[in-house]
C-alpha cells in the first residue's frame, strides 16, 4: 500500500513541475493596484496586456462606487443561502431578467462562477440517451462537463464544419437508436486563440440536422456584436442559440455569471442545477456590481468602439512588424513564435525587466511542441500611447528573437524576483 501523500509529493502535475522555478513570476505573479493598464510588479511599474478586462470597467470610478455602495447597503454576506431555499432576491431576478432581455433570450439565471455553472448547466441538459457533439479546443469548464454526464459524445475538429457535420451524422444515428437528442457544445470566442466559433455555419446545420445548440461565450459577451451582446449578434444568429452562457470574469470585470435561454428551460435549470441548488447565493455587492456593469455595457457603445480601436490599431502594428497572430477575430491577441521554454522565458524577462511591459505567456501542452504563445488583452483602459510602446518594443523584441539572443539558458529566477 501507498499513501497518498507521498504519490502527491512525487508528482507535482504538468504546471506544477514549474511551480519552483516560476513561482511568483511567471506563475502566480502578484500585480499590485487598481486594476488597469499601470500596475505595479516586481517593484516596478510596468505596463499590463493580461487583463480581461475588456470594456476597462474593472477601475472605472462608477463601478468601483456601485461595488461600494452594494457592500454598504447589504453587506458581503447578503443573501444568506442557497436561491431555493433563503437566498432569491427581486435584484437578482431584475438583473437576470435584464441579461436575458439584452441577448435576445425569455429568461436567464445567475450563476456563482462560470466553470461550475458550465459543468451543472450540461449535466441538467442531457440525459444517458442523448448524445453530445462538441468542439475540440473547448474550455476546461466543457471538457470537465461532458466527463460528469453518462450521454456519449462525439468531438468535431476545432471550427471544421465538415468533420461536425460526419461527428452529427454519427450522433443521429447513436441517438435515434437511444431515442435521444443532440447538444451541440461550442464556443463564441475562444479565449487562447481569439477565433470565433463558427456560430452561422452552426446554426444553418440545423436545416439538416435536428439539435440544440449551447455556447460558451465568456470572451464575446460585451465585446462583440454590434450592441456587445455576444457572437450570436456578431453572426447576426442570436436566435439559433438555444443556450447562451456567459461569466462576469471578462468583459463584467466581475465574478458570477449567467446563462438564458427559453422560459422553461430556466425554470428547469433553476431547479436542478447542482452548482447552484447546492451553493449560497450570489453576494448582493456582486449584483448591485454586476447592474452598473450591464449598464455600462448597454449604453457606453463608445467605450466599446475605443476598444476596438486600440485592439486594430495593436493586432495590425504587430502583423505589420512581421508576427503571426493566427486567426483570432476578436479582442484576444495571440502572437506565435517558434521556440522551447527557454525562448518563451528569455523573452519575457526581457519584455518585463527592459522593457515594462507585464503579458502572459504560454508553451506546450497549451500550445503544439516548438510553439510559444504571447498572449495580449487589449482593453478599453489603454490608450493608443500603451500601444505605440508596446509596438516599439515588439520591434526591438523581433529584432532580437531573430538574431536568436533569446535561445539561452533560463536565467535564474531568485535573482530576478526580488519580490521574493
Ligand atoms: C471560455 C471560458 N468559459 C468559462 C470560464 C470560467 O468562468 P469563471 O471564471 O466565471 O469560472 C472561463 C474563464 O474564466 C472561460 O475563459
Amino acid at each position: 500500500m501507498k499513501d497518498i501523500f507521498e504519490r502527491i509529493k512525487a508528482t507535482p502535475g504538468p504546471l506544477g513541475q514549474y511551480g519552483g522555478k516560476a513561482e511568483g513570476y511567471f506563475m502566480f505573479p502578484k500585480l499590485e493596484g487598481p486594476m488597469g493598464p499601470h500596475m505595479r510588479f516586481n517593484g516596478k511599474d510596468v505596463l499590463v496586456w493580461s487583463l480581461n478586462n475588456y470594456m476597462g470597467l474593472a477601475d472605472m470610478p462608477e463601478v468601483r462606487q456601485a461595488d461600494a455602495k452594494g457592500a454598504a447597503d447589504f453587506g458581503m454576506a447578503a443573501p444568506m443561502g442557497a436561491r431555493m431555499m433563503s437566498g432569491d432576491t427581486v435584484y437578482h431576478r431584475q438583473l437576470e431578467q435584464d441579461l436575458a432581455d439584452f441577448v435576445g433570450k425569455e429568461a436567464g439565471y445567475l450563476v456563482n462562477f462560470g466553470y461550475q455553472a458550465m459543468i451543472s448547466i450540461i449535466d441538467c441538459l442531457v440525459s444517458r440517451r442523448d448524445v453530445i457533439v462538441y468542439d475540440s479546443e473547448s474550455h476546461a469548464c466543457i471538457m470537465d462537463g461532458l466527463r460528469m454526464v453518462l450521454a456519449q459524445r462525439f468531438v468535431y475538429r476545432h471550427n471544421d464544419m465538415e468533420s461536425l457535420r460526419l461527428q452529427l451524422q454519427n450522433a443521429q444515428k447513436l441517438a435515434e437508436k437511444q431515442g435521444g437528442g443532440i447538444l451541440v457544445i461550442t464556443e463564441g470566442v475562444f479565449g487562447m486563440a481569439g477565433d470565433l466559433g463558427k456560430l452561422d455555419e452552426i446554426v444553418a446545420l440545423k436545416k439538416e440536422f435536428s439539435f440544440r445548440l449551447l455556447i460558451d461565450d465568456a470572451h464575446g459577451f460585451g465585446t462583440m456584436g454590434k450592441t456587445g451582446a455576444g457572437t450570436g449578434e456578431h453572426f447576426g444568429c442570436q436566435d439559433g442559440i438555444d443556450v447562451y452562457f456567459a461569466t462576469f470574469a471578462k468583459a463584467m470585470a466581475g465574478i458570477g455569471g449567467f446563462v438564458a435561454s427559453k422560459k422553461y428551460i430556466i425554470e428547469n435549470l433553476r431547479f436542478n442545477m447542482r452548482s447552484q441548488i447546492f451553493a449560497k447565493s450570489l453576494p448582493m455587492p456582486m449584483v448591485i456590481g454586476a447592474m452598473k456593469r450591464l449598464e455600462l455595457i448597454k449604453t457606453r457603445q463608445d467605450i466599446r468602439a475605443h476598444m476596438w480601436n486600440v485592439v486594430n490599431t495593436l493586432q495590425s502594428g504587430l502583423k505589420e512588424r512581421g508576427f503571426d497572430l493566427g486567426n483570432t477575430n476578436s479582442p484576444v491577441t495571440p502572437v506565435y513564435l517558434k521556440g522551447n521554454v527557454n525562448v518563451a522565458t528569455n523573452l519575457v524577462v526581457d519584455l518585463r525587466e527592459n522593457y515594462n511591459i507585464f503579458c502572459s505567456i504560454t508553451v506546450y501542452p497549451v500550445v503544439p511542441k516548438d510553439v510559444i504563445m504571447l498572449r495580449i488583452i487589449p482593453t478599453a483602459a489603454h490608450s493608443l500611447e500603451d500601444v505605440q510602446r508596446t509596438l516599439d518594443a515588439f520591434s526591438e523584441i523581433k529584432v532580437k528573437y531573430d538574431a536568436g539572443a533569446y535561445d539561452k539558458e533560463i536565467p535564474n529566477m531568485n535573482l530576478i524576483n526580488k519580490a521574493e
